[in-house]
């Protein structure tokens, strides 16, 4: 059994996003930690209980406002960089904004983690590798190949890729204490949003589907849904977070993999499974399946990844973990909350 976790002073920037929601809940359920959790909307903490005094402190704000990243990285031992435009259909529609918040925005924050020595874990992504060439089982050795200029979809793999390198040479250099995480494809209840309630445009795969079952729409196949993903379920990649901070010494200067390599599966078989669950939760007609085509869906420069794997022997290795849930038992929970939080269309909240 490991020994008890000291209490440390842990500062989530994005800690209000997906992820971050997520991991604050463990965080204050699971560790002794004090958290600060810094981001401009805190809406998907609504189910954290009160009363937690010190232990949690939200603060309103934008990392990019003056003075907001130098009380963090003072005031903290651990800081998990959570903000980032992640959704693709950004990519190519609004570059400039995806390339500084993946690299610009977080020079400073690489920068003050040096100098005051505080330990860095950076959430980078799975878009690191690029377009990669199925089969393909991506471990923290492969090769990344981005796509051409003009193809925008790889802004965010490109910014994502070079803050990583600065991190890595931030540390090799100049002692910068960082562990580097790269998400696969993690799902779960509260991602993202729905469009035309809490947020405006085209979300991840998972949201556009459920988005698509509860207004009745057909669920839309970009390029007919043959390309591949491996999907992570949210408890999972948590469980992996805790572990990385319980071993620090194990985990500084690395950079790891997180995601399920069980969990492979076409875009296709995804919304063929959510549908049924859909009409087993909510009764009638089949939903619809159309084909798309990518430039329709997304706009000129999208570019897709046929298939990525996550080779996750590293994570195994360094944290003694492995990802439990597959497919039949991650989605029903995850149709089940989106009934719950949207099953009746309602407005958006003030504040979202
Ligand atoms: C995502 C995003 O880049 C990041 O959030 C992240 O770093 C990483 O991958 C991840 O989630 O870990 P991608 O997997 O391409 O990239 O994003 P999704 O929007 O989830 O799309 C998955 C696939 O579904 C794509 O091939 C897309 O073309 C397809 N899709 C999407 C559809 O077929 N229909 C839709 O309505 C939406």
């Amino acid at each position: 059994m490991t020994a008890p976790a000291q209490p440390r002073r842990i500062c989530l920037l994005g800690g209000g996003g997906f992820l971050g929601a997520h991991l604050v809940q463990a965080l204050i359920e699971r560790t002794p930690h004090r958290l600060v959790v810094i981001d401009t909307s805190f809406a998907k903490l609504e189910s954290l209980p009160g009363g937690l005094g010190d232990r949690l402190r939200l603060r309103r704000a934008d990392i990019r406002s003056p003075g907001v990243l130098v009380l963090a990285v003072g005031e903290s031992d651990v800081l998990l960089s959570l903000t980032a435009l992640c959704n693709p259909a950004l990519y190519n529609t609004q570059p400039r904004a995806v390339i500084e918040a993946s690299f610009s925005d977080l020079v400073p924050l690489v920068s003050l983690c040096t100098t005051q020595r505080r330990w860095l874990v950076h959430f980078s992504t799975c878009e690191v590798y690029g377009k990669t060439i199925p089969p393909a089982a991506l471990s923290e050795e492969s090769p990344m190949q981005l796509g051409p200029i003009d193809r925008e979809r790889w802004t965010y793999a490109c910014a994502k890729q070079l803050l990583e390198r600065l991190i890595w040479a931030r540390g090799a250099h100049d002692g910068l204490p960082f562990t580097i995480i790269r998400p696969f494809n993690v799902i779960g209840p509260r991602m993202d949003y729905m469009p035309g309630v809490d947020g405006e445009g085209t979300p991840r795969v998972l949201a556009c589907f459920m988005h698509a079952l509860l207004t009745g729409k057909p669920l839309q196949l970009v390029d007919g849904g043959r390309q591949r993903r491996s999907f992570c379920a949210v408890d999972d990649f948590v469980e992996a977070v805790l572990r990385v901070l319980e071993r620090g010494d194990a985990c500084r200067g690395e950079v790891i993999n997180v995601g399920n390599p069980r969990n492979d599966v076409s875009i296709a078989e995804l919304a063929k499974r959510l549908a049924e669950l859909y009409v087993r939760r909510r009764g009638g007609e089949r939903p619809l399946l159309e084909p798309v085509a990518a430039r329709q869906l997304y706009g000129p420069g999208y570019d897709d990844v046929e298939q990525r794997v996550p080779d996750i022997r590293k994570a195994q290795r360094l944290l003694d973990w492995v990802p439990r849930l597959g497919l039949d038992e991650m989605l029903p929970p995850i149709v089940d909350d989106y009934l719950a939080r949207y099953g009746e269309p309602r407005p958006a909240a003030p504040g979202r």
